[in-house]
């Protein structure tokens, strides 16, 4: 497939690095790729950033039948440009799509695809401390249909927002609100699928955390509601005792890139780390014999988020005394070093883009 470039003159103002928010700023371009059954996917080019006109029956506004994914270029003090694991995200994008019964697309060429697109865009990879260019590439089912049926045409883009931290916090500790009316994902359901309607399911109780006062909700599973599953958009982490735990992936979490990451260092580091069940009981149970040393949350937005705080009914219980710990810290550093090209990258998990 031969991937055309259109270009324009009309570019937007860059913003100063320094007072960057999230998912508010667009580059001038973007990339889109459509798929048909005869032709597969096709028509790969990259053009200028512009609105996706749409029939109002398209199907994707009706029924959700979409999937997307989120990573980030960054660029180190030297000026180089690079990506952290992006053919996790892209392999991951091909799972969400077939559990969408989403055509899957070429991973190889979709991520070459990427990297010219932040190639032309380079200029708008920030280089102030945290700061990044965050990458969303989107799958949308583009049938004008009214019925429930798996669409027979999509829209494969990805638009790039140059960022900075995702929680205002910063890298402080955070104060979650175990959600005990809502469930995120059912076992059998779409939760380990990145797909839109997941976060629109997660919006009430979103709501009624911040209303309390609490960052983000940490949802227990939906079929027994007594085990953890994540946080938000993190993955989650508790060190008890010398033991690093997350939960096991039970088909409603989604396999995080970063959650994949620590547990990965942690082998490399020869830590103790288990994918298990964890209940709320056993945390609980974990912070009265003063066990519980740390929490944190693992996602690409905050790469590792401490929580300071876990509300679940009446009980509320603070960790390490609001303070990030030792364990949180280290996986933090580690983490952003690579990603920033700061750190060596034993793992071979940068790819670099100019
Ligand atoms: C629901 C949910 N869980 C976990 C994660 C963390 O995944 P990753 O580390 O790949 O960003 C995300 C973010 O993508 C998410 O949206």
């Amino acid at each position: 497939m031969e991937l055309s470039i259109t270009t324009t003159e009309k570019l937007k103002s860059k913003p100063d690095d320094a007072g960057l928010g999230f998912g508010t700023l667009f580059t001038d371009y973007m990339f889109n790729m459509d798929y048909a059954p005869d032709k597969g996917w096709h028509s790969p080019r990259i053009e200028p950033y512009a609105s996706i006109e749409m029939d109002p029956a398209t199907m994707f506004l009706h029924y959700g039948q979409g999937v997307f994914e989120g990573l980030k270029a960054y660029r180190t003090e030297s000026g180089r440009i690079q990506l952290f694991r992006p053919q996790e995200n892209l392999k991951r994008l091909n799972r969400s799509s077939r559990r969408l019964c989403i055509p899957a697309v070429d991973e190889t060429f979709v991520l070459d695809a990427m990297k010219q697109l932040i190639t032309t865009e380079k200029d708008w990879v920030p280089g102030a401390p945290e700061t990044s260019l965050y990458i969303r590439p989107t799958i949308i089912a583009m049938d004008p249909f009214l019925g429930v049926r798996a669409s027979h045409t999509y829209r494969f883009f990805i638009i790039l927002s140059p960022v900075g931290a995702y929680y205002p916090e910063g890298f402080n500790p955070i104060k979650i609100l175990v959600a005990s009316d809502y469930v995120r994902a059912v076992r059998g359901g779409v939760g380990e699928a990145k797909t839109p309607g997941n976060y629109a399911a997660s919006l009430l109780a979103g709501e009624h955390a911040h209303e309390a006062g609490y960052t983000q909700v940490l949802w227990l599973d939906g079929v027994e509601q007594k085990y953890l599953e994540e946080v938000g958009s993190m993955n989650i982490f508790f060190v008890i005792d010398d033991e690093i735990i997350t939960p096991e992936l039970n088909g409603s979490i989604l396999p995080g890139i970063t959650r994949k990451s620590v547990i990965e260092l942690a082998k490399h580091w020869s830590e103790k780390v288990s994918e298990r069940k964890i209940s709320i009981d056993e945390l609980m149970q974990a912070h009265t014999a003063g066990s519980l040393k740390e929490v944190f949350g693992a996602g690409t937005a905050a790469v590792i988020s401490p929580v300071g705080q876990i509300k679940y009914g009446d009980q509320v219980i603070t960790i390490n005394d609001n303070q990030t710990g030792p364990i949180a810290q280290k996986y933090y550093n580690t983490i952003t070093g690579i990603q920033y090209g700061q750190a060596e990258d034993p793992m071979g998990w940068i790819v670099p883009v100019a």
